[in-house]
């Protein structure tokens, strides 16, 4: 199974970034703690991260035949963004939504997600092993919808 996992805005600023939220890991370690999480389940993954919402438009678009699930923390754009939700619906790639911190539980402009209306599930609040309960989400997923495929 092939995943593309995609970060947002300012997602390359970990370690940096108010580390009493996002933590004091960079991107680069959650590159690596992704890849290896990703080894051991039998899942093969590529990463993308950009600040520039149509770079993110376009990215999922290319994902298009290519990938089988999408693991994806729009950052600042899961509040804002129509066209990373229409991307995702587009493309018809199952696709997880993550946030490193509990967005449930901060500002009230946080409750809004629109990329959620695409995503078959979403996690939050689990820090970096968010990003590996998505990729398990969407393996269960895919072979759930194969075993569908092979009683039919
Ligand atoms: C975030 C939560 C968003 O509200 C915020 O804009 C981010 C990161 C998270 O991973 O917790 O940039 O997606």
């Amino acid at each position: 199974m092939k995943i593309l996992v995609i970060n947002g805005p300012n997602l390359n600023m970990l370690g940096i970034r108010e580390p009493d939220i996002y933590g004091k890991a960079t991107y680069k370690d959650l590159v690596e703690f992704i890849g290896s999480a990703a080894d051991s389940l039998g899942a093969e993954v590529d990463f993308y991260q950009s600040n520039h919402e149509g770079d993110l438009v376009d990215r999922i678009q290319q994902a298009y035949g290519v990938f089988d699930g999408i693991v994806i923390n729009p950052a600042a754009y899961t509040h804002t963004s129509v066209a990373l939700l229409d991307a995702v619906k587009s493309v018809g790639i199952p696709t997880v939504e993550v946030h490193i911190s509990d967005v449930r539980e901060r500002e009230d402009f946080r409750q809004v997600s629109y990329i959620r209306l695409g995503c078959i599930g979403a996690v939050m609040g689990k820090g970096f092993d968010g990003y590996v309960e998505a990729i398990k989400i969407l393996m269960d997923y895919t072979a759930g919808q194969s075993s569908k495929e092979d009683v039919q």
